[in-house]
């Protein structure tokens, strides 16, 4: 008894000790936010519906949409034949894909 009481406890440790912790802005999810759901249009950057906005820093740039603020507001909004992601992901991963679509372009993807 003693020792599954023992293993219950060393397994409530590890949860706590190895759970990711969740910041705002998590790149690692919105890695995983991006594959799904933006990668259709914009794989590696790019964006195979309008050649003119892709994610890649310069364009991002030129029209205004070099920060997480401003990327947040494309996939809540959409704009053109881009859909809004309201409903379909949450705030947190919206601020979590905008996090890492920014840190990909900064790095040119
Ligand atoms: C159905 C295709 C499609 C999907 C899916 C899509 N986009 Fe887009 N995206 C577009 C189009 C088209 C535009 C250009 C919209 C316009 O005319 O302003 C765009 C523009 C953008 C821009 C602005 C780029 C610039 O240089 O102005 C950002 C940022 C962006 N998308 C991020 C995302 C993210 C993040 C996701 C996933 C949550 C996503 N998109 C999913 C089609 C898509």
């Amino acid at each position: 008894m003693k020792r599954i009481w023992a293993i219950a406890i060393s397994a409530l440790l590890a949860l706590i000790v190895f759970a990711p912790p969740a910041f705002a802005g998590d790149a690692g999810n919105g890695a995983q936010i991006f594959s799904n759901n933006c990668a259709a249009c914009h794989q590696g950057g790019g964006n195979f519906v309008n050649a003119a906005k892709t994610l890649k820093i310069a364009d991002l740039t030129a029209n205004g949409k070099d920060s997480v603020e401003a990327i947040k507001a494309q996939v809540t909004n959409g704009a053109g034949a881009m859909p809004t992601f309201v409903g379909r992901l949450t705030d947190q991963d919206i601020e979590d894909v905008a996090t890492y679509v920014l840190a990909q372009a900064e790095s040119g993807w």
